[in-house]
Protein backbone atom coordinates (compact mmCIF):
# COMPACT_ATOMS: atom_id res chain seq x y z
CA UNK A 1 0.00 0.00 0.00
CA UNK A 2 2.98 2.21 1.44
CA UNK A 3 4.43 2.09 -2.23
CA UNK A 4 1.66 2.43 -4.17
CA UNK A 5 0.53 5.54 -2.78
CA UNK A 6 4.02 6.90 -2.66
CA UNK A 7 4.17 5.73 -6.74
CA UNK A 8 1.44 7.62 -7.44
CA UNK A 9 2.16 11.07 -5.42
CA UNK A 10 5.28 11.23 -7.18
CA UNK A 11 3.78 10.64 -10.74
CA UNK A 12 1.81 13.33 -10.17
CA UNK A 13 4.21 15.89 -8.54
CA UNK A 14 6.55 15.16 -11.74
CA UNK A 15 4.18 15.81 -14.29
CA UNK A 16 2.89 18.90 -12.46
CA UNK A 17 7.15 20.04 -11.97
CA UNK A 18 7.69 19.16 -15.57
CA UNK A 19 4.93 20.78 -17.02
CA UNK A 20 5.02 24.17 -15.07
CA UNK A 21 8.96 24.52 -15.88
CA UNK A 22 8.20 22.82 -19.86
CA UNK A 23 5.55 26.65 -19.58
CA UNK A 24 8.37 28.91 -17.51
CA UNK A 25 10.61 27.80 -20.70
CA UNK A 26 8.57 28.23 -23.31
CA UNK A 27 8.12 32.09 -22.07
CA UNK A 28 10.91 32.83 -21.53
CA UNK A 29 12.25 31.61 -24.89
CA UNK A 30 9.10 33.94 -26.48
CA UNK A 31 10.26 36.61 -24.51
CA UNK A 32 13.73 36.52 -25.18
CA UNK A 33 13.00 35.60 -29.22
CA UNK A 34 10.85 38.75 -29.60
CA UNK A 35 14.08 40.86 -27.99
CA UNK A 36 16.15 39.26 -30.50
CA UNK A 37 18.01 37.37 -28.06
CA UNK A 38 17.38 33.97 -29.42
CA UNK A 39 16.82 32.54 -32.60
CA UNK A 40 14.32 29.35 -33.68
CA UNK A 41 18.03 27.27 -34.00
CA UNK A 42 18.37 28.04 -30.16
CA UNK A 43 14.69 27.45 -28.92
CA UNK A 44 14.79 24.04 -30.62
CA UNK A 45 17.89 23.39 -29.21
CA UNK A 46 16.38 24.25 -25.41
CA UNK A 47 13.58 22.13 -26.24
CA UNK A 48 15.90 18.82 -27.07
CA UNK A 49 17.69 19.83 -23.46
CA UNK A 50 14.66 19.88 -21.88
CA UNK A 51 13.01 17.15 -23.34
CA UNK A 52 16.22 14.71 -22.34
CA UNK A 53 16.29 15.98 -19.09
CA UNK A 54 12.45 15.21 -18.16
CA UNK A 55 13.46 11.57 -19.42
CA UNK A 56 15.77 11.15 -16.83
CA UNK A 57 13.78 12.89 -14.36
CA UNK A 58 11.20 10.30 -15.62
CA UNK A 59 13.82 7.52 -15.19
CA UNK A 60 15.01 8.06 -11.77
CA UNK A 61 11.71 8.06 -10.41
CA UNK A 62 11.11 4.72 -11.53
CA UNK A 63 13.95 3.46 -9.96
CA UNK A 64 13.18 5.56 -6.93
CA UNK A 65 9.63 3.49 -6.76
CA UNK A 66 10.81 0.08 -7.52
CA UNK A 67 13.14 0.59 -4.75
CA UNK A 68 9.97 0.98 -2.25
CA UNK A 69 8.36 -1.78 -3.67
CA UNK A 70 11.48 -3.74 -3.19
CA UNK A 71 11.30 -2.63 0.78
CA UNK A 72 7.70 -3.53 0.34
CA UNK A 73 8.12 -7.21 -0.50
CA UNK A 74 10.78 -7.58 1.84
CA UNK A 75 8.98 -6.57 4.88
CA UNK A 76 6.06 -9.23 3.76
CA UNK A 77 8.79 -11.66 3.82
CA UNK A 78 10.31 -10.78 7.15
CA UNK A 79 7.04 -10.73 8.52
CA UNK A 80 6.30 -14.00 7.16
CA UNK A 81 9.45 -15.39 9.27
CA UNK A 82 8.66 -13.61 12.35
CA UNK A 83 4.80 -15.15 12.28
CA UNK A 84 5.08 -16.87 15.65
CA UNK A 85 4.99 -20.77 15.80
CA UNK A 86 1.30 -22.00 16.57
CA UNK A 87 3.15 -24.19 19.61
CA UNK A 88 3.88 -22.05 22.26
CA UNK A 89 5.49 -21.97 25.55
CA UNK A 90 3.30 -21.29 28.99
CA UNK A 91 4.08 -17.82 30.08
CA UNK A 92 5.69 -19.23 33.69
CA UNK A 93 8.15 -20.61 31.93
CA UNK A 94 8.13 -23.83 34.30
CA UNK A 95 11.10 -26.34 33.20
CA UNK A 96 10.37 -30.10 32.96
CA UNK A 97 11.87 -32.18 36.02
CA UNK A 98 11.84 -35.77 35.12
CA UNK A 99 12.79 -37.95 37.90
CA UNK A 100 10.83 -41.22 36.90
CA UNK A 101 10.08 -40.80 33.83
CA UNK A 102 6.20 -41.81 33.97
CA UNK A 103 4.17 -41.27 30.90
CA UNK A 104 0.53 -40.45 31.01
CA UNK A 105 -2.26 -40.09 28.33
CA UNK A 106 -5.29 -38.96 30.01
CA UNK A 107 -8.35 -38.86 27.09
CA UNK A 108 -6.42 -37.74 24.14
CA UNK A 109 -7.86 -36.61 21.28
CA UNK A 110 -6.33 -35.34 18.03
CA UNK A 111 -7.01 -35.20 14.42
CA UNK A 112 -4.59 -33.43 11.64
CA UNK A 113 -7.68 -31.84 10.29
CA UNK A 114 -11.36 -31.20 11.91
CA UNK A 115 -12.56 -34.00 9.69
CA UNK A 116 -11.33 -36.84 11.09
CA UNK A 117 -9.39 -38.17 13.92
CA UNK A 118 -5.72 -40.27 14.29
CA UNK A 119 -6.28 -40.43 18.28
CA UNK A 120 -9.80 -41.38 19.88
CA UNK A 121 -10.20 -40.72 23.38
CA UNK A 122 -6.50 -42.16 24.27
CA UNK A 123 -5.80 -43.46 28.07
CA UNK A 124 -2.58 -45.34 28.98
CA UNK A 125 0.00 -45.03 31.47
CA UNK A 126 3.61 -46.49 31.30
CA UNK A 127 5.33 -46.47 34.38
CA UNK A 128 8.69 -45.82 35.14
CA UNK A 129 11.62 -48.00 34.00
CA UNK A 130 8.88 -50.24 31.58
CA UNK A 131 9.55 -51.20 28.49
CA UNK A 132 6.43 -50.43 26.07
CA UNK A 133 6.24 -51.85 22.56
CA UNK A 134 2.95 -50.12 20.43
CA UNK A 135 1.73 -52.31 17.47
CA UNK A 136 -0.50 -52.03 14.80
CA UNK A 137 -1.33 -51.37 11.67
CA UNK A 138 0.36 -49.59 9.17
CA UNK A 139 -1.32 -45.16 9.19
CA UNK A 140 -3.10 -46.69 12.86
CA UNK A 141 -0.91 -43.49 14.46
CA UNK A 142 1.77 -44.83 16.13
CA UNK A 143 4.53 -42.31 15.05
CA UNK A 144 1.47 -39.32 15.56
CA UNK A 145 1.39 -40.56 19.45
CA UNK A 146 5.25 -39.77 19.51
CA UNK A 147 4.88 -36.74 17.73
CA UNK A 148 2.09 -35.38 20.49
CA UNK A 149 4.50 -36.80 23.40
CA UNK A 150 6.90 -34.13 21.93
CA UNK A 151 4.37 -31.71 21.99
CA UNK A 152 5.00 -31.11 18.20
CA UNK A 153 1.06 -30.97 17.93
CA UNK A 154 -1.42 -29.69 20.55
CA UNK A 155 -4.16 -32.21 21.16
CA UNK A 156 -7.66 -31.37 20.83
CA UNK A 157 -8.74 -32.92 23.83
CA UNK A 158 -7.27 -34.85 27.30
CA UNK A 159 -3.82 -34.37 28.55
CA UNK A 160 -0.16 -36.07 28.30
CA UNK A 161 1.56 -35.93 31.59
CA UNK A 162 5.22 -36.71 32.57
CA UNK A 163 5.83 -37.77 35.88
CA UNK A 164 2.72 -35.93 36.66
CA UNK A 165 3.53 -32.67 34.96
CA UNK A 166 1.39 -31.48 31.95
CA UNK A 167 3.56 -31.41 29.02
CA UNK A 168 1.57 -27.92 28.08
CA UNK A 169 2.67 -26.33 31.34
CA UNK A 170 6.20 -26.91 30.83
CA UNK A 171 8.80 -25.34 28.25
CA UNK A 172 8.97 -27.25 25.06
CA UNK A 173 13.07 -27.43 25.31
CA UNK A 174 12.74 -28.62 29.21
CA UNK A 175 10.13 -31.64 27.50
CA UNK A 176 12.27 -32.28 24.50
CA UNK A 177 15.52 -32.43 26.75
CA UNK A 178 14.19 -34.72 28.49
CA UNK A 179 12.81 -37.03 25.66
CA UNK A 180 15.02 -39.29 22.93
CA UNK A 181 13.56 -39.63 20.41
CA UNK A 182 15.02 -42.32 17.25
CA UNK A 183 12.79 -41.56 14.71
CA UNK A 184 11.79 -44.21 11.97
CA UNK A 185 13.51 -42.84 9.34
CA UNK A 186 16.36 -40.64 10.90
CA UNK A 187 17.93 -37.30 9.07
CA UNK A 188 21.90 -37.03 9.22
CA UNK A 189 23.05 -33.69 8.25
CA UNK A 190 25.57 -32.61 5.54
CA UNK A 191 28.26 -32.82 8.35
CA UNK A 192 31.34 -34.91 9.39
CA UNK A 193 29.87 -38.37 11.30
CA UNK A 194 31.59 -37.20 14.45
CA UNK A 195 29.22 -33.79 14.47
CA UNK A 196 26.14 -35.89 13.56
CA UNK A 197 26.63 -38.37 16.34
CA UNK A 198 27.54 -35.15 18.55
CA UNK A 199 24.44 -33.47 17.53
CA UNK A 200 22.89 -35.66 20.79
CA UNK A 201 24.73 -34.18 23.49
CA UNK A 202 26.55 -30.53 21.84
CA UNK A 203 29.43 -30.26 24.87
CA UNK A 204 30.30 -34.72 24.28
CA UNK A 205 34.19 -34.80 23.57
CA UNK A 206 35.44 -36.95 21.06
CA UNK A 207 36.15 -39.76 23.17
CA UNK A 208 32.70 -39.64 24.55
CA UNK A 209 31.07 -39.75 20.55
CA UNK A 210 33.24 -42.50 19.73
CA UNK A 211 31.86 -44.47 23.09
CA UNK A 212 28.41 -43.81 22.28
CA UNK A 213 29.37 -44.71 18.77
CA UNK A 214 30.52 -48.28 19.93
CA UNK A 215 27.28 -48.73 22.11
CA UNK A 216 25.25 -48.30 18.97
CA UNK A 217 27.16 -51.17 16.85
CA UNK A 218 28.14 -48.09 14.26
CA UNK A 219 31.95 -47.64 15.48
CA UNK A 220 33.19 -50.78 13.09
CA UNK A 221 31.36 -49.19 9.90
CA UNK A 222 32.55 -46.03 10.83
CA UNK A 223 36.01 -46.91 11.18
CA UNK A 224 35.55 -48.66 7.29
CA UNK A 225 35.75 -45.39 5.78
CA UNK A 226 38.73 -43.98 4.43
CA UNK A 227 37.91 -40.95 6.41
CA UNK A 228 36.56 -42.68 9.59
CA UNK A 229 34.80 -39.81 12.16
CA UNK A 230 35.39 -37.61 9.67
CA UNK A 231 33.50 -38.70 7.05
CA UNK A 232 30.55 -36.29 4.97
CA UNK A 233 27.10 -38.04 5.05
CA UNK A 234 24.37 -36.69 2.63
CA UNK A 235 24.45 -35.57 -0.62
CA UNK A 236 27.59 -34.81 -1.01
CA UNK A 237 29.25 -37.06 0.84
CA UNK A 238 28.55 -40.99 1.84
CA UNK A 239 25.09 -42.29 2.20
CA UNK A 240 24.26 -44.52 4.67
CA UNK A 241 21.61 -47.49 4.85
CA UNK A 242 18.83 -47.33 6.81
CA UNK A 243 19.68 -49.79 9.32
CA UNK A 244 23.40 -47.76 9.55
CA UNK A 245 21.12 -44.33 9.62
CA UNK A 246 19.28 -45.57 12.39
CA UNK A 247 21.96 -47.11 14.02
CA UNK A 248 23.37 -43.34 13.87
CA UNK A 249 20.63 -41.95 15.39
CA UNK A 250 20.80 -44.62 18.30
CA UNK A 251 24.37 -43.08 18.76
CA UNK A 252 22.67 -39.48 19.76
CA UNK A 253 20.44 -40.76 22.07
CA UNK A 254 23.02 -43.04 24.12
CA UNK A 255 24.77 -39.86 23.82
CA UNK A 256 22.02 -37.49 25.39
CA UNK A 257 21.31 -40.47 27.93
CA UNK A 258 17.63 -38.68 28.34
CA UNK A 259 15.25 -40.59 31.28
CA UNK A 260 12.50 -41.28 28.34
CA UNK A 261 13.55 -43.16 25.49
CA UNK A 262 11.24 -43.77 21.76
CA UNK A 263 11.88 -45.33 19.23
CA UNK A 264 10.11 -45.56 15.92
CA UNK A 265 11.31 -48.92 14.32
CA UNK A 266 11.72 -48.68 10.35
CA UNK A 267 8.98 -50.34 8.52
CA UNK A 268 11.41 -51.31 6.30
CA UNK A 269 13.09 -54.73 6.51
CA UNK A 270 16.86 -54.98 7.35
CA UNK A 271 18.78 -58.17 7.09
CA UNK A 272 19.14 -60.34 9.74
CA UNK A 273 22.76 -59.35 10.67
CA UNK A 274 21.69 -55.51 10.90
CA UNK A 275 18.78 -56.40 12.71
CA UNK A 276 20.84 -58.18 15.21
CA UNK A 277 23.20 -54.96 15.17
CA UNK A 278 20.07 -52.62 15.86
CA UNK A 279 19.24 -55.24 18.65
CA UNK A 280 22.18 -55.10 20.31
CA UNK A 281 22.68 -51.24 20.12
CA UNK A 282 19.05 -51.07 22.09
CA UNK A 283 19.81 -53.06 24.43
CA UNK A 284 22.50 -50.66 25.79
CA UNK A 285 20.18 -47.79 24.84
CA UNK A 286 17.25 -48.87 26.93
CA UNK A 287 18.48 -49.53 30.07
CA UNK A 288 17.11 -48.17 33.68
CA UNK A 289 14.90 -46.19 30.85
CA UNK A 290 11.18 -45.38 30.58
CA UNK A 291 10.65 -46.86 26.90
CA UNK A 292 8.39 -46.49 24.10
CA UNK A 293 9.21 -48.62 21.59
CA UNK A 294 6.96 -48.76 18.26
CA UNK A 295 7.79 -52.31 16.95
CA UNK A 296 7.74 -53.78 13.63
CA UNK A 297 10.14 -56.45 14.54
CA UNK A 298 9.19 -59.66 16.77
CA UNK A 299 12.98 -59.37 17.65
CA UNK A 300 12.33 -56.68 19.45
CA UNK A 301 8.93 -56.80 20.80
CA UNK A 302 10.08 -60.35 22.46
CA UNK A 303 12.09 -58.17 25.01
CA UNK A 304 9.46 -55.79 26.15
CA UNK A 305 7.81 -56.15 29.04
CA UNK A 306 4.33 -54.76 27.56
CA UNK A 307 2.85 -55.02 24.72
CA UNK A 308 -0.21 -52.45 23.25
CA UNK A 309 -2.08 -52.73 20.26
CA UNK A 310 -2.86 -50.01 18.58
CA UNK A 311 -5.71 -49.63 15.98
CA UNK A 312 -8.54 -47.00 14.96
CA UNK A 313 -7.18 -44.74 17.15
CA UNK A 314 -7.64 -46.83 20.30
CA UNK A 315 -5.89 -49.50 22.32
CA UNK A 316 -7.45 -52.79 21.49
CA UNK A 317 -5.50 -55.21 23.58
CA UNK A 318 -2.52 -54.35 26.44
CA UNK A 319 -0.38 -57.32 27.85
CA UNK A 320 2.82 -58.98 27.83
CA UNK A 321 3.58 -61.28 25.20
CA UNK A 322 2.51 -64.46 27.01
CA UNK A 323 -1.21 -62.86 27.85
CA UNK A 324 -1.75 -61.47 24.27
CA UNK A 325 -0.89 -64.75 22.32
CA UNK A 326 -3.06 -67.14 24.31
CA UNK A 327 -6.01 -64.44 23.47
CA UNK A 328 -7.19 -66.64 20.36
CA UNK A 329 -9.28 -64.20 18.28
CA UNK A 330 -7.13 -60.90 19.29
CA UNK A 331 -5.34 -58.82 16.47
CA UNK A 332 -1.87 -59.39 18.13
CA UNK A 333 -2.05 -63.11 17.98
CA UNK A 334 -3.14 -62.87 14.08
CA UNK A 335 0.05 -60.80 13.31
CA UNK A 336 1.65 -62.84 15.57
CA UNK A 337 0.83 -66.10 13.36
CA UNK A 338 1.37 -64.38 10.59
CA UNK A 339 4.67 -63.59 11.05
CA UNK A 340 6.16 -65.68 13.43
CA UNK A 341 10.25 -66.19 12.13
CA UNK A 342 9.84 -63.21 9.94
CA UNK A 343 8.79 -59.23 10.52
CA UNK A 344 5.69 -57.64 11.90
CA UNK A 345 5.43 -55.35 9.53
CA UNK A 346 2.25 -54.15 8.25
N1 LIG B 1 1.66 -34.31 9.27
C1 LIG B 1 0.52 -34.94 8.96
N2 LIG B 1 -0.53 -34.25 8.42
C2 LIG B 1 -1.69 -34.86 8.12
N3 LIG B 1 -1.92 -36.18 8.29
C3 LIG B 1 -0.92 -36.92 8.80
C4 LIG B 1 0.35 -36.35 9.15
N4 LIG B 1 1.15 -37.33 9.63
C5 LIG B 1 0.40 -38.47 9.59
N5 LIG B 1 -0.83 -38.23 9.09
C6 LIG B 1 -1.92 -39.22 8.94
O1 LIG B 1 -2.22 -39.75 10.22
C7 LIG B 1 -2.42 -41.15 10.17
C8 LIG B 1 -1.49 -41.84 11.15
O2 LIG B 1 -0.14 -41.70 10.73
P1 LIG B 1 1.11 -42.27 11.54
O3 LIG B 1 2.33 -41.81 10.86
O4 LIG B 1 0.94 -41.91 12.97
O5 LIG B 1 0.92 -43.85 11.35
P2 LIG B 1 1.82 -45.05 11.89
O6 LIG B 1 0.95 -45.88 12.76
O7 LIG B 1 3.08 -44.53 12.46
O8 LIG B 1 2.13 -45.87 10.55
P3 LIG B 1 3.47 -46.72 10.16
O9 LIG B 1 3.37 -48.02 10.87
O10 LIG B 1 3.32 -46.92 8.68
O11 LIG B 1 4.63 -45.90 10.51
C9 LIG B 1 -2.23 -41.55 8.73
O12 LIG B 1 -3.50 -41.72 8.15
C10 LIG B 1 -1.49 -40.40 8.10
O13 LIG B 1 -1.88 -40.22 6.77
MG1 LIG C 1 5.06 -44.60 11.85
Amino acid sequence: MLEWNIGQIADSVQGLMMIGLEFAVFYIAIKAWQQGLFTIGDFVWIQTYLIEIFLSIWRFGRTVRDVYRNLADAEEMTEVLHTEHEIRDPKSEKQLSVVRGQIQFQDVTFGYDESSNVIDDLSFKIKSGQKVALVGPSGGGKTTITKLLLRLFDIQKGKILVDGQDIKKVTQDSLRSQISLVPQDPILFHRTLMENIRYGRRDASDKEVIAAAKLANCHDFIMSFPKKYDTFVGERGIKLSGGERQRVAIARAILANAPILILDEATSSLDSASEALIQGALENLVKDKTTLVIAHRLSTIMKMDRIIVFQGGKIVEDGSHADLVHYKTGLYKKLWDLQVGGYLDK
